[in-house]
């Protein structure tokens, strides 16, 4: 099923996925060889760390502790939250980088969830044409799929990833121990991006996930690495989205205009986990109306979600709208917005044009569930 190498480094164990052009470390040893290979790069003396004011509070002083040597380099923090997806904070931040003195050869360490990696990666991928970076996630959602891949970018007028690039990191680590310090809330939502990768890989990886027990942290590190795994072979096989990386947004469709919908005007709305899971009840629904998935297996599929994910029923406000939101989707064609679905677990259905009829109805059937 799944490749991955095992490396021992001074007697520990470190999960390492050699499957994209940059490593993907996993292990809470993996500070082992942050250290090691940060001091190897040739030329980068000048590193830099962005954060976010949770992450500078909470984990860059145990990247300091753990990584000592990167104790005196300069840190640039961005208020947390998607909010923070815009290009004032980009702009903000390279201009502290310009001024801080980054140069073509400088390198950016991203430690952070999702939004700091997306903003530092575009920062990174934009500054003097390109610079090298790192992303060392610490949510969940960072660690088990936005960190990896190299999507990078901004929401624009409130819709999700509008501007943005694909600009790979140098190197990614994964410390499952980050997960110590997130709010319950943020565990949660990050199970959604688990729960996908299960239901798309399908075989072993669905079994696996359908035993587990994601409210009991302990089983996080191994999930974490099925996701990761998952992800890369995927990224591997087509790292600009132009085929079989278009299955990874299986409940984004939906998912992201929800999440742009509960989070318009500056509302502290959904998560973005939050907003995937109830994607991927609605679109499990469209999966069975449209590609033929059993109806058991959405059952199946909806009650693991809502057994680990915190859902509320659908606004009638965003039932009314979600058309609107939708016509800014990138995955829009002419003939209307391309969803990704499955077929069974493991077997993609891609690029449907979905009626609105039965959309409608997945709301319904969305809102029945809760
Ligand atoms: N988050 C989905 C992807 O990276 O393609």
């Amino acid at each position: 099923l799944i490749q991955v190498k095992l490396q021992v480094v001074n007697g520990s164990e470190i999960y390492k996925n050699e499957m994209l052009k940059y490593p993907v470390l996993l292990g809470d040893h993996a500070w082992i060889v942050i250290e090691k290979f940060l001091q190897e790069l040739p030329g980068y003396e000048s590193i830099f760390i962005l954060t976010d004011h949770h992450t500078r509070d909470l984990c860059l002083p145990v990247l300091f502790r753990k990584a000592p040597f990167l104790r005196e380099r300069p840190v640039y923090s961005i208020p947390p939250g998607e909010s923070s997806k815009e290009l004032r904070i980009v702009e903000g931040l390279l201009m502290w980088l310009i001024n801080s003195g980054a140069m073509k050869n400088s390198l950016l360490v991203n430690l952070g969830g999702g939004v700091v990696s997306d903003i530092g990666g575009f920062a990174a991928a934009t500054l003097k044409r390109g610079i090298s970076y790192v992303n060392i996630p610490t949510s969940l959602i960072g660690q088990a799929d936005a960190a990896i891949g190299g999507k990078t970018g901004v929401n624009i007028s409130g819709i999700k990833n509008q501007v943005g690039v694909f600009y790979d990191p140098l190197a990614v680590f994964i410390l499952p121990e980050f997960l110590v310090t997130l709010p319950e809330r943020h565990v949660m939502s990050g199970n959604a991006e688990i729960i996908k990768s299960a239901v798309l890989a399908g075989g072993t990886n669905w079994e696996i996930l359908k035993k587990a027990n994601l409210r009991e942290r302990s089983t996080l590190p191994g999930l974490i690495k099925n996701t990761v795994d998952f992800k890369c072979s995927v990224v591997a096989r087509d790292p600009l989205e132009n085929h079989e990386r278009k299955m990874l947004n299986f409940g984004h469709t939906i998912g992201h205009a929800l999440e742009s919908f509960s989070n318009e005007n500056g509302k502290e709305g959904l998560l973005h986990g939050e907003a995937v899971a109830a994607g991927m009840i609605c679109e499990a629904f469209i999966s069975t109306e449209t590609c033929g998935l059993p109806a058991n297996v959405t059952d199946e599929i909806t009650r693991i979600i809502l057994d680990n994910s915190r859902l509320e029923k659908l606004d009638a406000g965003f039932i009314d709208y979600f058309h609107v939101l939708m016509d800014h989707d990138k995955k829009m064609t002419p003939a209307g917005v391309g969803f990704s679905l499955i077929e069974n677990p493991g077997m993609p259905c891609l690029e449907k044009i979905v009626s609105r009829k039965t959309i409608r109805d997945s709301f319904l059937f969305y809102n029945k569930t809760m």
